[in-house]
């Protein structure tokens, strides 16, 4: 795209303050700042239109109550088991790990993986992480394929750090990294804003974007060939995070369900996790809050909370029903956030209150694309340790706690 180019593409969108600083840039900047026009995907600024903003979807939440419980698990543990490891045996699933995010509540400057979660010894998220799927495949006796989603902004710490530790002892043949796309930022008024003279503001583009992003790496061919049927994908920040779980897999499978999702019981009714319902009578998740006080209480005839199952961001994904709806558009997340930039006049402003909106995709909204979605409930305090925060609830001091309780050396 050349400077012409943009220029009525960035009007037709009213975006042609982009181009303020282009006569004061080295060519090499000009270049930079033209491929990130090009890259613009203005279909996120639609979201904002008043017009769309009313459009919201029509939704009748209902209690999704078909799962596999905890004891439901137990005593099916030996068939699940053994049809999960036959399906890793056979090259059936694939892992991916979203390390996209940019951790902003945990305060960290380096990808969330990279934090050190040991007390007495260096003990790295990632490193939880990859500890957890080496138990499997010393079970399965097999590699099973690592995709990692990274970001433009944390690839390079990522790649080097897991290369640096040399993949902490898990064979780098089956890692495979791809990046996930950006998204502008803008102000309250919808303007993009600019980072630099020759820097558009951009953040990745939400977590819902990993596998038309796999889709755009070249990775999924390479998988498929590789035999991949499902995807089991899985948050980067619960160190006691179990992947490639046999007995998940058996029990998806065993239920006939296109997708399954770990699960833990709410700690309480008002518990800051999405849960697992009914949205018009497929399988969804509602967002803690979008739950009315009356429904986060709402009790079924056993007693037990109508949303009781937490989501942890662990998902199993038949393949062929991705690639289906992969050209179906997610919905856009419009969030508030502080948002630093250069006025009209160059100066770099920080603020220090929200003063735009970034868009995102989730992981989340894909789950109602299914026909079917297997709650699968886990011992919340075996397999959910959640990193958001430095401190107080779901922070590194409640994850350490957990992480010795279940007798991991930190
Ligand atoms: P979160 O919703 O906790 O977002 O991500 P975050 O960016 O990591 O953290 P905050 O909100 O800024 O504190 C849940 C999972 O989704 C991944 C994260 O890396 C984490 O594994 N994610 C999130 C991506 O891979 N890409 C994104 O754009 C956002």
């Amino acid at each position: 795209m050349d400077f012409e180019e943009a220029k009525v593409m960035l009007e037709k969108h009213g975006q042609q303050h982009l181009l303020k600083f282009y006569d004061e840039l080295s060519d090499k900047e000009k270049s930079d700042l033209l491929k990130q026009i090009e890259n613009i995907d203005f279909s996120v600024l639609e979201s904002l239109k008043p017009e769309n903003i009313s459009f919201a979807r029509e939704r009748q939440i209902e209690p999704l109550t078909e799962a596999v419980t905890i004891e439901d698990a137990e005593k099916n543990a030996d068939e699940y088991t053994r049809i999960g490891i036959e399906q890793l045996k056979k090259g059936k699933v694939a892992m991916v790990l979203l390390a996209g995010g940019q951790g902003t509540r945990l305060g960290f400057d380096k990808p969330k993986g990279m934090f050190n979660i040991g007390i007495s010894k260096e003990l790295y998220i990632f490193e939880c992480l990859i500890n957890n799927l080496l138990d499997i495949v010393k079970q399965a006796g097999c590699w099973i394929p690592l995709l990692i989603m990274t970001s433009e902004k944390n690839n390079t710490d990522t790649v080097d750090f897991f290369k640096e530790k040399n993949f902490f002892g898990y064979n780098p043949d089956y890692v495979h990294f791809f990046i996930q796309d950006m998204a502008v930022s803008v102000d309250f008024n919808g303007k993009i804003y600019l980072e630099g003279k020759s820097r558009l503001s951009l953040s990745p583009n939400g977590n819902g974007g990993w596998f038309s992003s796999i889709v755009k790496s070249g990775l999924l061919d390479k998988i498929k060939t590789d035999g991949a049927e499902w995807l089991n994908v899985f948050s980067v920040d619960n160190v006691l995070q179990r992947m490639a779980d046999p007995k998940f897999i058996g029990a998806v499978i065993s239920a006939g369900c296109q997708s399954g999702s770990k699960v833990v019981s709410k700690a309480s009714p008002q518990e800051r996790v999405g849960a697992m319902c009914l949205e018009n009578g497929m399988p969804s998740i509602v967002e803690y809050y979008e739950l009315t006080d009356e429904m986060a209480n709402q009790r079924l005839e056993n007693g037990e909370l109508a949303y009781r199952f937490g989501v942890t961001l662990n998902y199993l994904f038949r393949l062929d029903k991705l690639e289906e709806i992969n050209n179906k558009k997610l919905p856009v997340h419009i969030v508030e956030k502080k948002i630093p930039y250069i006025n009209e006049n160059g100066v770099e402003i920080n603020p220090d209150e929200p003063n735009g909106y970034k868009f995102e995709t989730l992981i989340l909204d894909m789950v109602n694309m299914y026909d079917s979605c297997l709650p699968f409930e886990v011992v919340r305090r075996k397999e959910f340790a959640p990193v958001k925060n430095a401190s107080g609830t779901d922070s590194v001091d409640t994850a350490r706690e957990l992480l010795k309780e279940n007798g991991v050396e930190i």
